[in-house]
């Protein structure tokens, strides 16, 4: 247990904010695709940890998470200050894997999946595509700083407000088409569906990638296997349960079990 003093908690878009905890030790240790479990308390009442991706970690000690909020424990983060302390345990979980310095990395994201994949962009020195889908253009988040990172980033909204409208498989089917440039190797976070269907679409063109297969947590340390997901096994089912929160959240692709 260590314990993260906000320094700031800021809006960025809308429902999505920013916050940033001084956690030294966590930040020495933590990878990309990692996350800290947050114990929120606020006015006496305790919130159960809540799971979130470390999205950048400072050399000043400085461990950025993004946030949407979507019920009690993330409105209730959004309403702490400077100088607030929480609990945070982490780095856990299993995170991204770099890949060797001549495969061109792909990552693609689905709404606040963008904060899980940017670390990636600092442990490799080779640049590649960001590709990166949500609702609307209201959900865009995080591209100005994919762009900083030299990343080439393409975006799809639902509605087409912002970028290609459809999925961000339609990103993924395009790059596919028109790419000649050299070996790929993917990178994926976001929601359940989303990451299901580029399983999908990678298996069927035999590509390498890992996946952020983030589930509802409870404990977040391997011991009440709330969070079980399906991976693939030599099972007669053909699968077996894995946590989330300690065999991943990342899982090599070739491990993802599709239903
Ligand atoms: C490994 C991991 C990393 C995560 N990283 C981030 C992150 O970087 N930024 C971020 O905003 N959120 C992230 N989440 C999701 C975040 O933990 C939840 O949004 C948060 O716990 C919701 O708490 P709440 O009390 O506000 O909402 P609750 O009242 O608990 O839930 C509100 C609604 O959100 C849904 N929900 C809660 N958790 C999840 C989840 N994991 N996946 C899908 N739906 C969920 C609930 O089913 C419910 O409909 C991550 C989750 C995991 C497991
Ligand atoms: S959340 Fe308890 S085992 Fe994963």
């Amino acid at each position: 247990m260590k314990n993260g003093e906000i320094i700031d908690n800021i809006r960025l878009k809308n429902d999505y904010h920013i916050v940033r905890f001084f956690a030294p030790e966590i930040c020495r240790q933590a990878r990309a695709g990692q996350f800290v479990h947050v114990r929120i308390d606020h006015r006496g009442d305790r919130i159960l940890r809540r799971p979130f991706s470390i999205h950048n970690v400072e050399s000043d000690g400085a461990l950025s998470v993004v946030y949407k909020v979507v019920g009690a424990g993330t409105a209730t983060l959004a309403e702490l200050g400077p100088g607030t302390v929480c609990d945070l345990l982490g780095p856990l979980g299993v995170g991204f894997s770099d890949v060797p310095a001549d495969v061109t990395p792909v990552l693609v994201a689905g709404g606040y999946g963008a904060a899980a994949t940017f670390l990636l962009t600092r442990q490799m020195t080779q640049r590649g595509i960001f590709l990166f889908g949500a609702r609307s253009s209201a959900d865009v988040i995080l591209t100005d700083v994919y762009h900083r990172a030299g990343y080439d980033v393409r975006i799809a909204t639902n509605d087409g407000s912002e970028g290609k409208k459809g999925f961000v498989t339609g990103l993924v089917e395009q790059l596919l088409a028109e790419w000649s440039g050299g070996k790929l190797f993917f990178y994926g976070c976001g929601p359940h569906p989303m990451l299901m269907a580029l399983a999908r679409q990678l298996h069927s063109a035999g590509m390498p990638g890992e996946l952020s297969i983030d589930h509802l947590m409870c404990c977040g340390v391997g011991a009440c296997f709330a969070c079980v997901v399906k991976i693939k096994a030599d099972t007669p089912e053909g699968w077996k349960y894995a946590r989330a929160c300690t065999d991943g959240p990342v899982f090599n692709l070739d491990t993802v079990y599709v239903e």
